[in-house]
């Protein structure tokens, strides 16, 4: 626990390590009541350094007891070293030396989850970024790499499998009905890469054969319950491994892969050189157990860890600064893979949706931050949207600006160059940039500078010189210890569209032959003008195509343009975004609108001819159909009432529900067809529009919905459509029928967590079933665990992310509750605890009701006695 004020660490006083790690011999001896660890590190000053360390310095957290510290054999003394708790420092070290340590450890205390813990059972690691130290002391740095060997040692009958990096080298039985089994991992690696797991798991098995011809052992642990639920995982695993094979040129490279299931775990999964270790909700999947969404998610997250062992561990970051390193472009190849295995355009609103909604809320908030940032107090906090989701954009702007063919060049470039290496940010941007030829200097500002660029476009046209000028002005809002930003090179995709709706060729002079319809304008500058020639009229201008770089943008659309670009813009993206900015229109002028303001027809329209036109892209139909969401609504208005917001959107779904009734019921009926189970994108867009329809047809009590609601419930051989119809029901009026339906669910799903997890999630994300007093009642239920962090997730974290009009209630219960809840986690899991706080950070920019309850929230989270490192930095950094 925390004794004094949290320290901030600076990228400025980056120093490289005094002393390296060849080589790491680990013992385990696992037992119910704790666990020795015996750890021989084969040490060397390391010559970049000064060589002025005269005393070697290791880290260490949570570390019950250290038990006994040699050097070279010999025990030390105990004034020949200083166990300082979290520092280990031994005196007066040679140049090359070996540093014997043995800790006693408490993983069945381990509620933080970080380090060696217990969850259900098994025992399991979670290194990443930190808890290596809390296993032993080490120079827990990610740009001092070892080769690790590791002998675990258990009772037989309870924990039969033993796992750890690399290959398993021998193994044998023990007295006592004790056994081991010892693993050699022969790449270096960083000590946030190193897992360990022990439990009694089944195997399940597979094979993939690389494209120089070598056979990979491919094997899957979970708890016996779970067989059933692993083989979406690995087929997406096969499909992520020659993917990146084929668009990457990367091969795997050790001869086992091991993926494993762990029910209680801080995050999605981590890429643990050749033993991945997943939260269960991010890899296990069964048809009548998952939605399509979690398909989909389980497919990206299996992939994206894999792709890891490239961009991540055979290439790391030298320090936590450069973590975009490895997970911006790991996101960036995750996302392409996802959108080549389904639909690209759907992909490509998904992403711009999260970042809209979520990201850019980070960026214009307390803890906005660069990709690199420049400081932090815990590192946990720091793995945001930003470092993810902003840094695959980023990624995917030098993607764009290169070409995919170059694009390619630099990343072979860059994973040649740096094998084995712990680099940074600006190594990858120099390896894209010698690779390619081109400058990207002022790109690098993307890495440096936080904030969302908003962009303001004009436009005029020349009827007599034929010639459409576009002006584009570049502002990059002030954001913590940063102002008077310089602009960024942005590369900003533009179409422009006659009035039939045809592509107009951009030609940037008179006369320009055989010019694109497409163009990727590249803004360097605070302002830019743009010229097109040889047009005959007007031009409807498309802006920004497929979302091309992470900004706002303004432009004063007018509704028709909208519409028009709806049906016409060649650009799925677009299209989608135009029929965002309609409803986002439309939705915004009812807001505080006292209910006699009209609901624009158009808006209607435009639904009904979506609803029913089977000839266009369903998959992108039914994205089309979903309004924005209360989060984007809020995210977008200045100073909002949310309760006023909620009831604005409601009124326009009610309405369009009521006015679009009979095209409802015709979509949904269209898209019920008898068929096996399959996640493609036209099934899964198929299931997404007939539950829409459900959707609004119980938003307005309708009894046909009613009825097909309760028989698709009961009915329904997948997920997808059990928990649309449950959700459908539980937001409606039907309290009977919900009821019913909830109690059904839970008891026909109790057993299973990951589906209960669901069950809570549908609830607590109600504002018709869940306000305050529900949320409580889900708290006391039996399947409730303070201990998983799933559990805090699917019902406080979502009343509080999804549930926003009770969140926000007028009275401010809502933020006193989140607080509350914040203080009994600090304790017992910081990380988790320090994530529940986000919703309160954006306090200023609510209406003063909200903000001063808001801020009262946090400061009574401030003053809790021995505030964690974690949530001290976000609270603090909230109400400076
Ligand atoms: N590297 C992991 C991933 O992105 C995430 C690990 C995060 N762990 C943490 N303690 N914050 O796949
Ligand atoms: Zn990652």
């Amino acid at each position: 626990m925390r004794t004094s004020q949290p320290q901030t660490i600076y990228l400025k006083d980056y120093r490289v390590p005094a002393f390296l790690v060849d080589h790491v011999d680990l013992r385990f001896e696992l037992f119910e009541d704790g666990a020795r660890v015996y750890s021989l590190l084969s040490m060397r000053r390391n010559p970049d350094s000064d060589g002025s360390d005269t005393s070697l310095e290791l880290d260490g957290d949570s570390l019950t007891t250290l038990e006994s510290v040699s050097l070279d054999g010999s025990e030390l003394a105990k004034d020949a070293y200083e166990d300082r708790t979290d520092r280990l420092v031994v005196h007066d070290v040679p140049d090359q030396f070996e540093l014997g340590v043995v800790t006693w450890i408490e993983p069945q205390n381990n509620t933080r989850l970080e380090g060696l813990y217990k969850s259900s059972g098994m025992f399991c690691t979670q290194c990443e970024a930190e808890g290596f130290r809390c296993i032993t002391y080490f120079p827990d740095r990610p740009d001092v790499m070892a080769r690790f060997r590791t002998r675990i040692e258990a009772d037989k009958a309870s924990f039969p499998i033993l796992l750890s990096n690399g290959n398993d080298v021998e193994k044998g039985e023990l007295d006592g009905g004790r056994h081991f089994v010892t693993w050699e991992d022969p790449f270096p690696k960083p000590s946030y890469l190193f897992a360990l797991v022990a439990g009694d798991l089944v195997e399940q098995r597979d094979s993939f054969e690389t494209m120089s011809g070598r056979e990979i052992d491919l094997r899957m642990y979970v708890e016996p319950r779970n067989v059933e639920k692993c083989a979406h995982a690995m087929d997406s695993l096969k499909r992520a491994m020659r993917w990146d094979e084929e668009v990457y040129g990367r091969e795997y490279d050790l001869d086992i892969f091991m993926i494993v299931a762990v029910d209680d775990f801080n995050m999605g999964a981590m890429e643990n050189k050749g033993l991945n270790i997943f939260n269960s909700s991010c890899v296990l999947a069964s048809q009548e157990t998952a939605t399509d969404q979690a398909f989909q998610r389980i497919e990206s997250i299996v992939a994206h860890e894999y792709f890891h062992n490239w961009s991540g561990n055979r290439v790391t970051c030298r320090d936590w600064f450069q973590l975009s390193l490895k997970e911006g472009f790991t996101v960036f190849r995750d996302s392409q893979f996802s959108a080549d295995m389904g639909s690209p355009t759907v992909k490509r609103i998904e992403d711009a949706t999260m970042l809209r909604t979520a990201q850019f809320a980070e960026d214009s908030g307390p803890m906005a931050h660069p990709v690199r940032p420049e400081s932090y107090m815990e590192i946990t906090n720091f793995y945001t949207l930003t470092i993810y989701e902003k840094g695959c954009e980023v990624v995917r702007m030098i993607h764009t600006l290169l070409g995919a063919d170059m694009f390619r060049k630099g990343s072979d470039l860059y994973f040649e160059r740096h094998d084995g290496q712990a680099v940074t940010t600006d190594d990858f941007v120099r390896a894209m940039e010698d690779a390619s030829g081109r400058d990207l200097s002022q790109f690098r500002l993307w890495y440096e500078q936080a904030g969302t660029p908003e962009l303001t476009v004009r436009d005029e046209f020349d009827q007599g010189a034929g010639i459409y000028r576009l002006t584009i002005e570049q502002v990059i809002p002030d954001t913590p210890g940063q102002t008077n930003k310089k602009p960024q090179h942005i590369p900003f995709a533009v179409g422009l569209l006659g009035a039939g709706g045809e592509s107009l060729p951009l030609k940037l002079s008179a006369g320009e032959t055989d010019a694109p319809t497409d163009r990727i304008l590249e803004l360097t500058e605070a302002s830019h003008t743009f010229e097109f020639h040889d047009l005959a009229e007007r031009p409807v201008p498309s802006l920004l195509r497929d979302f091309s770089a992470p900004v706002r943008v303004y432009y004063p659309w007018t509704r028709e343009q909208l519409m028009f670009l709806m049906s016409h813009d060649p650009d799925g993206f677009n299209r989608w975004d135009a029929g965002q900015r309609l409803a986002v229109d439309v939705i915004s002028e009812l807001v505080g609108d006292t209910g006699n303001e009209a609901i624009d027809g158009g808006l209607t329209d435009a639904y009904r001819g979506l609803l029913s036109d089977v000839s266009l892209d369903q998959a992108l139909v039914a994205k089309m159909l979903q309004l924005p969401s209360e989060a984007y609504l809020i995210e977008l208005a200045e100073k909002p009432n949310v309760p006023a917001i909620h009831q604005a959107r409601e009124r326009v779904l009610k309405h369009l529900a009521a006015a679009l009734r009979d095209d409802l019921l015709a979509c949904y009926r269209r898209n019920t067809v008898e068929g096996r189970y399959e996640v493609t994108p036209e099934s899964v867009a198929r299931r997404s529009l007939r539950n829409t329809a459900l959707a609004w047809l119980l938003h307005i009590d309708d009894e046909e919905g009613r009825s097909l609601a309760v028989s698709q419930f009961e009915r329904a051989d997948n997920m997808t459509d059990r928990m649309g119809a449950l959700r459908a029901l539980v937001n409606s009026g039907y309290e009977q029928a919900r009821d019913e339906a909830l109690g059904a669910f839970y008891e026909r799903w109790k057993a299973d967590p990951q589906v209960v997890e669901q069950w809570f999630a549908v609830q607590s994300g109600s504002s018709r079933t869940g306000g305050l007093p529900k949320i409580r009642e889900l708290m006391e239920h039996p399947a409730f665990d303070w201990k998983n962090p799933n559990k805090i997730r699917s019902v406080i974290g979502v009343f509080a992310g999804q549930n926003l009009p009770a969140f926000h209630a007028e009275d401010g219960a809502g933020y006193r509750f989140l607080a509350e809840q914040v203080r009994r986690l600090d304790d017992s899991n910081p990380q988790i605890a320090a994530r529940l706080v986000s919703p309160l950070t954006r306090w200023r920019k609510f209406a003063p009701v909200h903000g001063e309850q808001m801020k009262t929230a946090l400061e009574s989270i401030r003053d809790k006695s021995g505030l964690s490192r974690d949530v001290y930095e976000v609270v603090h950094k909230s109400l400076a």
